[in-house]
Protein backbone atom coordinates (compact mmCIF):
# COMPACT_ATOMS: atom_id res chain seq x y z
CA UNK A 1 0.00 0.00 0.00
CA UNK A 2 2.64 2.80 0.93
CA UNK A 3 5.07 1.37 -2.02
CA UNK A 4 1.69 2.21 -4.40
CA UNK A 5 1.22 5.58 -2.63
CA UNK A 6 5.10 6.27 -3.49
CA UNK A 7 4.95 5.61 -6.84
CA UNK A 8 1.71 7.57 -7.38
CA UNK A 9 3.68 10.45 -5.80
CA UNK A 10 6.60 10.19 -8.34
CA UNK A 11 4.30 9.69 -11.35
CA UNK A 12 4.40 12.79 -13.57
CA UNK A 13 1.83 13.31 -16.83
CA UNK A 14 3.28 14.35 -19.55
CA UNK A 15 2.11 15.25 -23.40
CA UNK A 16 4.34 14.04 -26.25
CA UNK A 17 3.21 14.82 -29.47
CA UNK A 18 -0.36 15.61 -28.08
CA UNK A 19 -0.71 12.19 -26.44
CA UNK A 20 -1.02 12.49 -22.28
CA UNK A 21 2.19 9.92 -20.96
CA UNK A 22 2.61 8.97 -17.19
CA UNK A 23 6.05 9.01 -16.78
CA UNK A 24 8.36 8.46 -13.52
CA UNK A 25 10.29 11.23 -11.59
CA UNK A 26 13.49 10.85 -12.71
CA UNK A 27 13.26 9.64 -16.27
CA UNK A 28 14.08 11.00 -19.38
CA UNK A 29 11.73 12.18 -22.39
CA UNK A 30 13.87 9.80 -24.47
CA UNK A 31 12.65 6.92 -21.40
CA UNK A 32 8.79 8.31 -21.40
CA UNK A 33 8.76 8.38 -25.17
CA UNK A 34 9.42 5.09 -25.73
CA UNK A 35 7.45 3.58 -22.37
CA UNK A 36 4.65 5.03 -24.99
CA UNK A 37 6.02 3.52 -27.73
CA UNK A 38 6.56 7.16 -29.48
CA UNK A 39 9.80 7.00 -31.62
CA UNK A 40 12.42 9.24 -31.39
CA UNK A 41 15.95 8.86 -32.89
CA UNK A 42 19.24 8.10 -31.05
CA UNK A 43 22.81 7.23 -32.16
CA UNK A 44 24.94 8.05 -29.02
CA UNK A 45 22.37 6.06 -26.69
CA UNK A 46 22.09 2.69 -25.12
CA UNK A 47 19.76 1.79 -22.28
CA UNK A 48 22.59 0.00 -20.47
CA UNK A 49 24.49 3.26 -20.56
CA UNK A 50 24.36 6.49 -18.63
CA UNK A 51 23.28 8.96 -21.33
CA UNK A 52 26.07 11.03 -22.76
CA UNK A 53 24.18 13.66 -25.50
CA UNK A 54 26.84 13.49 -28.28
CA UNK A 55 24.91 13.01 -31.43
CA UNK A 56 21.78 15.41 -30.65
CA UNK A 57 19.70 13.50 -33.29
CA UNK A 58 17.26 13.05 -30.45
CA UNK A 59 16.91 16.57 -30.30
CA UNK A 60 13.08 17.44 -29.62
CA UNK A 61 11.01 20.08 -28.91
CA UNK A 62 9.58 20.95 -25.08
CA UNK A 63 7.21 23.54 -23.53
CA UNK A 64 7.45 24.36 -20.06
CA UNK A 65 5.40 27.58 -18.33
CA UNK A 66 5.27 29.04 -21.51
CA UNK A 67 9.15 28.50 -23.08
CA UNK A 68 9.64 26.62 -25.57
CA UNK A 69 13.38 24.89 -26.05
CA UNK A 70 14.98 22.65 -28.08
CA UNK A 71 16.68 19.66 -26.20
CA UNK A 72 18.29 16.43 -26.12
CA UNK A 73 15.83 14.11 -24.86
CA UNK A 74 18.20 11.31 -24.07
CA UNK A 75 19.33 13.91 -21.39
CA UNK A 76 16.17 15.99 -20.63
CA UNK A 77 14.18 15.03 -17.26
CA UNK A 78 10.54 14.87 -17.29
CA UNK A 79 8.59 17.57 -15.08
CA UNK A 80 4.85 18.21 -14.46
CA UNK A 81 3.30 19.51 -17.42
CA UNK A 82 5.82 19.10 -19.99
CA UNK A 83 4.88 19.36 -23.25
CA UNK A 84 7.16 17.30 -25.74
CA UNK A 85 6.59 17.86 -29.95
CA UNK A 86 8.92 14.94 -31.23
CA UNK A 87 8.81 16.39 -34.56
CA UNK A 88 8.25 19.29 -36.04
CA UNK A 89 9.62 22.55 -38.26
CA UNK A 90 12.80 23.26 -36.03
CA UNK A 91 13.10 19.68 -35.06
CA UNK A 92 13.40 17.94 -38.39
CA UNK A 93 16.02 21.26 -39.45
CA UNK A 94 17.82 20.19 -36.99
CA UNK A 95 18.63 16.72 -37.16
CA UNK A 96 18.72 17.28 -41.14
CA UNK A 97 21.88 19.24 -40.35
CA UNK A 98 23.02 17.00 -38.12
CA UNK A 99 22.45 14.07 -40.66
CA UNK A 100 24.40 15.89 -43.22
CA UNK A 101 27.37 17.10 -40.88
CA UNK A 102 27.78 13.12 -39.26
CA UNK A 103 27.78 12.12 -43.13
CA UNK A 104 30.84 14.25 -44.02
CA UNK A 105 32.45 11.44 -41.39
CA UNK A 106 30.52 8.27 -42.40
CA UNK A 107 28.86 8.27 -45.73
CA UNK A 108 27.96 4.65 -45.73
CA UNK A 109 26.67 3.93 -42.84
CA UNK A 110 23.09 2.25 -43.07
CA UNK A 111 21.94 4.08 -39.85
CA UNK A 112 22.70 7.31 -41.11
CA UNK A 113 21.61 6.62 -44.77
CA UNK A 114 17.87 5.79 -43.43
CA UNK A 115 17.67 8.61 -41.57
CA UNK A 116 19.30 10.84 -43.69
CA UNK A 117 16.05 9.86 -46.44
CA UNK A 118 13.61 10.28 -43.29
CA UNK A 119 15.09 13.80 -42.50
CA UNK A 120 15.45 14.57 -46.37
CA UNK A 121 19.45 15.46 -45.94
CA UNK A 122 21.78 16.15 -48.42
CA UNK A 123 25.28 13.75 -47.59
CA UNK A 124 27.07 16.01 -50.00
CA UNK A 125 26.26 19.20 -48.42
CA UNK A 126 29.23 18.95 -46.15
CA UNK A 127 33.22 18.33 -47.45
CA UNK A 128 33.95 14.99 -47.09
CA UNK A 129 35.98 14.56 -43.98
CA UNK A 130 35.90 10.59 -43.95
CA UNK A 131 37.48 9.49 -40.51
CA UNK A 132 34.41 6.69 -40.53
CA UNK A 133 34.01 7.24 -36.98
CA UNK A 134 30.97 9.64 -34.99
CA UNK A 135 32.40 9.74 -32.01
CA UNK A 136 29.10 8.45 -30.47
CA UNK A 137 31.09 6.85 -27.64
CA UNK A 138 28.94 3.70 -27.54
CA UNK A 139 32.06 1.89 -27.79
CA UNK A 140 33.95 3.24 -25.39
CA UNK A 141 31.36 3.67 -22.72
CA UNK A 142 29.66 0.03 -23.36
CA UNK A 143 33.52 -1.43 -22.59
CA UNK A 144 33.90 0.71 -19.66
CA UNK A 145 30.39 0.64 -18.15
CA UNK A 146 29.35 -2.68 -19.18
CA UNK A 147 32.25 -4.74 -19.57
CA UNK A 148 34.70 -2.83 -17.14
CA UNK A 149 37.67 -3.68 -19.63
CA UNK A 150 38.83 -0.44 -21.30
CA UNK A 151 40.18 -2.51 -24.27
CA UNK A 152 39.41 1.01 -26.17
CA UNK A 153 39.48 4.34 -25.71
CA UNK A 154 39.25 7.90 -26.89
CA UNK A 155 42.61 9.44 -27.85
CA UNK A 156 43.39 12.98 -29.14
CA UNK A 157 40.83 15.84 -28.93
CA UNK A 158 39.21 18.15 -31.01
CA UNK A 159 39.18 17.44 -34.83
CA UNK A 160 42.27 14.82 -34.39
CA UNK A 161 39.81 12.83 -31.32
CA UNK A 162 39.40 9.23 -32.74
CA UNK A 163 39.17 5.72 -30.67
CA UNK A 164 41.57 3.20 -30.65
CA UNK A 165 41.95 -0.09 -29.40
CA UNK A 166 44.77 -0.79 -26.54
CA UNK A 167 46.54 -3.75 -28.40
CA UNK A 168 47.34 -5.48 -25.18
CA UNK A 169 44.09 -5.61 -23.73
CA UNK A 170 42.25 -6.26 -26.59
CA UNK A 171 43.95 -9.08 -28.06
CA UNK A 172 43.16 -10.68 -24.54
CA UNK A 173 39.82 -9.39 -24.09
CA UNK A 174 38.32 -8.68 -27.53
CA UNK A 175 38.53 -11.75 -28.99
CA UNK A 176 35.95 -13.53 -27.19
CA UNK A 177 33.51 -10.71 -26.40
CA UNK A 178 33.17 -8.36 -29.44
CA UNK A 179 29.78 -7.32 -27.79
CA UNK A 180 30.08 -3.71 -28.69
CA UNK A 181 30.72 -4.37 -32.36
CA UNK A 182 26.67 -4.53 -33.08
CA UNK A 183 26.27 -1.34 -31.61
CA UNK A 184 28.80 0.92 -33.67
CA UNK A 185 26.62 2.71 -36.41
CA UNK A 186 29.70 2.69 -38.83
CA UNK A 187 31.94 0.11 -40.24
CA UNK A 188 34.46 1.93 -37.98
CA UNK A 189 34.97 -0.13 -35.07
CA UNK A 190 35.79 -3.39 -36.44
CA UNK A 191 38.26 -1.51 -38.61
CA UNK A 192 40.11 -0.13 -35.82
CA UNK A 193 39.89 -3.69 -34.23
CA UNK A 194 41.44 -5.44 -37.30
CA UNK A 195 44.39 -2.24 -37.08
CA UNK A 196 44.68 -3.11 -33.44
CA UNK A 197 44.91 -6.78 -33.91
CA UNK A 198 47.71 -6.85 -36.38
CA UNK A 199 50.01 -4.37 -34.35
CA UNK A 200 49.55 -6.27 -31.83
CA UNK A 201 50.81 -9.57 -33.59
CA UNK A 202 53.59 -7.71 -35.50
CA UNK A 203 54.97 -6.98 -31.97
CA UNK A 204 54.45 -9.97 -30.72
CA UNK A 205 58.28 -11.82 -30.28
CA UNK A 206 59.16 -14.34 -32.48
CA UNK A 207 59.11 -17.70 -30.76
CA UNK A 208 62.10 -18.98 -28.87
CA UNK A 209 63.59 -22.35 -29.77
S1 LIG B 1 33.87 3.39 -33.50
FE1 LIG B 1 31.65 3.26 -33.82
S2 LIG B 1 30.78 2.92 -31.76
FE2 LIG B 1 32.89 3.65 -31.46
S3 LIG B 1 32.71 5.89 -31.22
FE3 LIG B 1 33.10 5.50 -33.42
S4 LIG B 1 31.08 5.37 -34.37
FE4 LIG B 1 30.76 5.14 -32.14
S1 LIG C 1 20.91 10.03 -28.48
FE1 LIG C 1 20.65 11.86 -27.36
S2 LIG C 1 22.42 12.98 -27.80
FE2 LIG C 1 22.76 11.10 -28.84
Amino acid sequence: MIMEEQIKTSEIIIQINGKEVKAAEGMTVLEAARSADIFIPTLCHHEKLEPYGACRICTVEVEVRGWTSLVAACLYPVEKDLVVKTRSEKVDKIRKMILEFLLAHAPNSPQLQDLAQEYGADKDRFEKEASFCILCGLCVRYCAEVKKKNAVGFVECGARREIRFIPEIATKECVNCKECFELCPTSYLQAAFVLAESLAFSTDSPPTE
